[in-house]
């Protein structure tokens, strides 16, 4: 007996023999003389119908396959003689593995994504979440493939670190010591050398700084890893656990970096388009219309590049009246974002060389001392979903900047050491996975592209 994915079973070449089906059932109906199954296992999006005779000797049990249920069938695969499915099952035997009572929640009428999330242990088992988890697998194979084909190495960076790389202190604390008691020094704080890693430690906020130290061994490196933000928003692109891909790259600067992304963006989608086609429909058809077009179109067309200062001006002519006013100085607000790629450019673009008041230490001066060789790629319908820049490379410079940020010296030993033997110029950036999983699929709440959504005041599951 060949056990067999339904999917498989789908595309099957021709009749098979002796098939064993195993799933979990969407319907059922009965007629006087048999039953209909519909049959899914999460290999794709469609079910299998199995045909039960009533003449079967285990049909007795179909009153016990309800929806929910688990199942295994054993039977023929044989054409189908009904429309909208090329092949079905002819039962043989039927056993029901797992019950599920008239309670099971997904029962046949379509329910809001709201109303999912508070059953993400089971919104695994609707169609739309089916696709969208098809989908962030193929999205991760896909990851790896682009970087792998292009020879860059992939590397493990920590999850616990001693460092805020972004500097914006939304960091979680890890911690051994006992919260309701810690130790405590003379000057009453808290006595972090009696902690587990004997300094303040916590999850971290990106891969970056230690994927510097691969890039200037290796030279083209990725991560790809889970990051965490105690960052207090609540919107539809944030999480407090996201994943990131973080190339980094030696002997390359900003423009090589924004080619590296938005090519990377283009890959991913073109990938998405020849490899998800069945789940794309359903989020075309039930999620964004239009959604495959719009897919089509951007990964054929370049991108738009405008310096942060063009795009103040764009927007300061614009004529609209923002919430958050815009002028040179500001960090774009999604608002602002929203404008420059969905009005304005009516597609992706590449922001670069943003002032260096609004951004972290680490990335290069140019020589208008007033700006940072920084970019951002933003989409349409999301904002910001790469975030990346060139690293400054030289080590008076890097020491008087952090100087500025009240870094010191002595926590960043081994990132100055990298300025100090064998510099480079040298370049990445972030790609957030769930943002990129949101922009392909047209799913607009972040919570809905990930399997587990940790939010503020949401940790279930
Ligand atoms: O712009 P960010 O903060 O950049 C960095 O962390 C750099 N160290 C990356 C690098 O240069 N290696 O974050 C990068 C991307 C953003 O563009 C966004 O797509 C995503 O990560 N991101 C989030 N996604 C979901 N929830 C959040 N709270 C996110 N914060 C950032
Ligand atoms: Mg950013």
């Amino acid at each position: 007996m060949e056990k067999l994915l339904v999917k498989h079973a789908l595309a099957s070449d021709g009749p098979k023999d002796d098939v064993l089906i195993q799933g979990w059932v969407r319907t059922r109906r009965d007629s006087k003389t048999f039953s209909f199954l519909e049959v899914n296992d999460g290999s794709c999006l469609k079910n299998l119908q199995i045909i039960v005779d009533a003449d079967l000797e285990d049909y007795a049990k179909v009153q016990d396959a309800s929806t929910g249920a688990a199942i295994e069938v054993s039977g023929n695969l044989v054409e189908s003689k009904g429309k909208g499915q090329t092949w079905e099952v002819q039962a043989k035997t039927l056993s029901v593995v797992g019950l599920a009572d008239s309670t099971y929640p997904l029962q046949k009428k379509g329910h809001t994504v709201e109303f999912l999330r508070e059953i993400a242990h089971l919104r695994t088992r609707s169609n739309l979440f089916g696709a969208v988890f098809r989908t962030r697998n193929r999205l991760a194979m896909a990851i790896h493939t682009f970087f792998q084909s292009r020879d860059f190495m992939y590397v493990h960076t920590p999850i616990v670190t001693a460092s805020d790389c972004e500097g914006a202190g939304e960091l979680f604390h890890v911690s051994s010591l006992d919260p309701e008691n810690p130790p405590r020094g003379e000057d009453g704080k808290i006595d972090y050398k009696a902690d587990f890693f004997e300094r303040p430690t916590y999850l971290t906020v990106s891969g970056q700084l230690e994927a510097e130290i691969f890039a200037t061994a290796y030279k083209n490196v990725y991560t790809f890893g889970p990051t965490f933000r105690a960052e207090n928003s609540n919107t539809a692109r944030h999480a407090s656990e996201f994943w990131m891909i973080e190339p980094e790259m030696a002997f390359c600067d900003i423009h090589g970096d924004m080619d590296l992304a938005e090519g990377m963006v283009q890959y991913l989608i073109k990938d998405i388009l020849e490899n998800c086609q069945e789940d794309l429909e359903l989020f075309n058809k039930f999620v964004e219309k239009g959604l495959i077009q719009r897919l089509e179109k951007v990964a054929e067309q370049p991108f738009k590049r405008v310096t942060y200062t063009e795009a103040v001006e764009i927007l300061e002519h614009s004529g609209k009246s923002f919430e958050y006013p815009i002028q040179y100085g500001v960090n774009l607000q999604s608002e602002h974002e929203r404008y420059l790629t969905e009005d304005h450019f009516k597609c992706p673009v590449s922001v670069y060389h943003y002032p260096k008041e609004i951004k972290p230490f680490y990335m290069r001066a140019n020589d208008d001392g007033k700006t940072v060789a920084a970019m951002d790629v933003l989409v349409p319908g999301i904002g910001e979903i790469v975030g990346g820049s060139q690293r400054e490379e030289r080590l008076d410079v890097l020491q008087a900047n952090m100087a500025a940020h009240g870094l010191s010296e002595k926590d960043y030993w081994w990132y100055l050491d990298l300025r100090r033997f064998g510099t480079v110029e040298h370049a990445g950036f972030g790609l957030g996975f769930e943002r990129m999983l949101m922009y392909v699929t047209g799913v607009h709440n972040i919570r809905d592209v990930i399997p587990f959504p940790r939010t503020p005041g949401n940790a279930e599951f």
